[in-house]
């Protein structure tokens, strides 16, 4: 039997697809190459060229292999282009999600692993932040992926799909090794394009605003390693086959750093003084968010590792030997 891993060349699912191989896992990966890296997936993994929106493409790779569970990590993840484009976001996210509950049904799969966001939360009234807080999304990328948790609540409960939908919120890093790690066009997070300066491809790092409610003005973030991340992942997969019902978890690791610390911890693992200069608020930015990852800790017995310089080190091992990403986008 096999996991099936959708959007398995992207980012966050390509770490996921290492880290199931690795645990000696026979994993199949469907992505549609949109936003993902054909190089990044695992040669191990059966690779399918697909759209989770076809019924076709995804009736294939359900009758030609035996599915056992699946991860879900195809979406659209720009919070900025969601704005501008968001029924480009529904159509995607929502109607991805649509497909796949239908196809499980179909092919009588009954577990899934979401990848879900804490851009459910929107701007959140305490942190930290735990599953039952108020949800208000401020963004359609948040909205999407709150529609896209309450469709398997709904389809789980009418066609008995198990289900573990992960929050998580901002996650960094790459293999330890360096060959696979984050390669985003155009990119938008804060860790690759703080890099991005003493790689030489930028001058300077923005930082977008220092007049929030925080210690020292800047955004405060949770950030988590890819790879504890991945761990999760595993753990939810495990909860399910052991019979679990269906669970939301946030994934953090509980400590916030605002952008001036994250740029002064690339300071110290790169020894670049990488200048920083301060500009207006990104439109859309909360001031703090930082997980109570308590139900992952208890529930699925999750501890991450991995600590921000860990994080930051992992990444620019990733950027040294690769300064063009997977090269295979301009
Ligand atoms: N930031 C800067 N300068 C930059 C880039 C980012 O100051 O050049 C700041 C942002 O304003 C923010 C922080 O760094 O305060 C982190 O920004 P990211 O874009 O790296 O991450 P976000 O917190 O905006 O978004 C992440 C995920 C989203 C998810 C969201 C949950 O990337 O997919 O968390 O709120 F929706």
């Amino acid at each position: 039997m096999s996991i099936l891993v959708i959007g398995g060349a992207g980012y966050i699912g390509s770490h996921n697809v290492h880290a199931l191989v690795e645990r000696g896992e026979d994993v199949v990966v469907l992505d549609n190459l949109v936003t993902g890296h054909r190089q990044a997936v695992h040669p191990n993994a059966r690779f399918y060229e697909g759209d989770l929106r076809s019924a076709a493409d995804l009736d294939r790779v359900f009758s030609e292999q035996q599915i056992e569970a699946v991860m879900h990590f195809a979406a659209f993840s720009l919070v900025g282009e969601s704005v501008v484009q968001p029924l480009k976001y529904f159509n995607n996210n929502v109607g991805g999600m649509q497909s796949l509950l239908e196809g499980m049904a179909r092919h009588h799969v009954d577990r899934l692993v979401f990848s879900s966001t804490a851009a459910v939360y929107g701007e959140p009234e305490r942190v930290p932040i735990s599953e039952d807080d108020p949800k208000n999304p401020t963004n359609p990328y948040g909205e999407s992926k709150l529609i896209m948790e309450r469709m398997m609540r709904w389809a789980g409960e009418a066609c008995g799909i198990r289900w573990v939908s992960l929050r998580y919120f901002n996650v960094g890093g790459a293999l330890a090794d360096g060959h696979i790690g984050e390669d985003h066009h155009p990119e938008s997070h804060l860790i690759p394009l703080i890099l991005q300066v003493p790689l030489g491809r930028r001058s300077h790092i923005s930082i977008f605003g220092d007049d929030y409610p925080t210690r020292d003005g800047s955004c405060i973030r949770d950030y988590l390693h890819v790879m504890d991340l991945a761990d999760a992942h595993i753990r939810a997969l495990d909860y399910l086959k052991d019979g679990g019902s269906p669970l939301v978890c946030n994934l953090g690791n509980g400590q916030g750093f605002s952008v001036f610390e994250m740029v002064e911890a690339a300071r110290k693992v790169t020894g670049h003084p990488v200048p920083a200069k301060v500009e207006g608020r990104r439109a859309g930015d909360p001031a703090q968010l930082v997980a109570s990852s308590d139900r992952a800790r208890t529930v699925l017995g999750w501890q991450p590792e991995a600590g921000i310089e860990e994080i930051i080190a992992s990444a620019w091992n990733w950027h040294v030997q690769h300064p063009q990403g997977f090269g295979d986008r301009s």
